[in-house]
């Protein structure tokens, strides 16, 4: 049956398709909640800042905070009687220099940076209270190989928060979270999640966590996929198989957390494999195979997270259609088309396959 993006009473609509599993959510920036403001409100129930709630988005000065880029998200996500996701309080990544330095060339002290996480952790969530259900309270803080994000890292890569505070960091994030909003749900983010090692480790956390009496609610799985599994057995997406994210499914459920899949795409290109600029997609070279390809592999992550549907509560997509998307913000001119709607914003394939059964 022919369907349009912009048919509003289309009972295909994803959300509405899902409602009886889950709300479906998407990542928007400052532009595309109004440039995809119709695909939007047809078919998702619940947003994500992609970038405007991060640290350095909200607090570039010490003290100074800047709410008007989340709040226009959050007030059209009200308006549209969308529930809204916070993402992200405790990152590596994306923070503002000040943080970690104590204003004279030297690092801050573990005191004065554990009362700015306070501060900051309060300050903002405060701010979203009552309109943020839900908070990435600490993103990112385990490697590959099931150890904790330490300072011993590339730039980029390594924790200044686990350098000078120590891994005390994760717990005490959540019950500064706690404090400022008991009513949010507090969830701890990461990726590759389908590594058994990782999962494990991600596992042992959470159970030392909640055997302290740490309030955490739920664990969210990136999902950041691949067409295919990588075939290299030292590349992580080895791993990437929908029996091994059931694995993290379980054991993370098993503590009694709730699960949510928060930054859901699935990237054409495979881990491990080289491409270079004649060998990267275009819409052109994005054929019928491979859009059903995607739509296959779609398909089967939806089809465990149905089967987890007592667990898992929201699915969110990082990113609305194929036209905005972290995958293609390459300087090198590597397009991606990871999203179920296409650049026109058109449902792909994919749509059919996730709505579809
Ligand atoms: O805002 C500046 C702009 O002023 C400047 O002109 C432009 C030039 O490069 O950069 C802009 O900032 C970029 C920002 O996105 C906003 O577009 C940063 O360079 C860029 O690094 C940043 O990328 C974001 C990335 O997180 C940073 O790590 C992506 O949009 C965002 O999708 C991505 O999201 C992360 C999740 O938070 C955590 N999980 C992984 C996920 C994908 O990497």
């Amino acid at each position: 049956m022919p369907h349009s993006p912009g048919d509003l009473g289309d009972p295909r609509n994803l959300a509405e398709k899902y409602a009886s599993y889950f709300p479906i959510g998407a990542a928007v920036d400052s532009q595309s909640y109004m440039t995809h403001a119709a695909l939007l409100k047809t078919h998702f129930n619940s947003v994500t800042a992609e970038n405007e709630m991060k640290f350095e988005s909200l607090q570039r000065t010490e003290g100074s905070f800047s709410y008007d880029a989340a709040d226009r998200i959050v007030n059209f996500a009200v308006a549209s009687g969308m529930k809204i996701r916070g993402h992200a309080l405790v990152w590596h990544s994306q923070n503002p220099a000040w943080l970690f330095s104590n204003g004279s060339g030297g690092t801050v002290s573990k005191q004065t940076l554990l009362a700015r996480m306070n501060s900051h952790i309060s300050n903002v969530m405060r701010h979203f209270r009552g309109k943020v259900y839900a908070w990435d309270v600490v993103n990112e803080a385990m490697m590959e190989d099931g150890t904790y994000r330490t300072g011993n890292l590339a730039e980029g890569q390594k924790s200044r928060w686990h350098e000078i505070i120590g891994e005390s960091y994760i717990a005490e994030a959540f019950k500064a979270a706690h404090a400022a909003d008991p009513d949010a749900k507090l969830f701890y983010n990461d990726f590759y999640n389908y590594i058994p090692a990782k999962q494990q480790g991600i596992y042992n956390m959470l159970k030392g966590l909640l055997a302290q009496g740490v309030p955490v609610h739920g664990v969210g799985l990136q999902a950041h996929f691949n067409v295919e599994p990588s075939t290299v057995t030292t590349n992580q997406a080895y791993y990437q198989h929908v029996a091994n994210l059931e694995e993290a499914i379980k054991l993370y459920s098993s503590l009694g957390l709730e699960v949510q899949v928060t930054e859901l795409d699935i990237s054409l290109y495979i881990p491990g494999m080289t491409y270079n600029q004649s060998t990267f997609y275009t819409a052109a070279t994005f054929t019928d195979d491979l859009k059903a390809k995607q739509a296959a592999r779609y398909r089967e992550f939806f089809e465990l997270f149905r089967e987890y549907r007592t667990v898992i509560t929201g699915v969110t997509f990082w990113g609305i259609a194929d036209d905005n998307t972290w995958l293609s913000e390459f300087s090198s001119g590597r397009k991606d088309f990871p999203l179920l709607f296409d650049v026109n914003h058109d449902p792909k394939p994919a749509y059919d396959a996730v709505v579809g059964f």
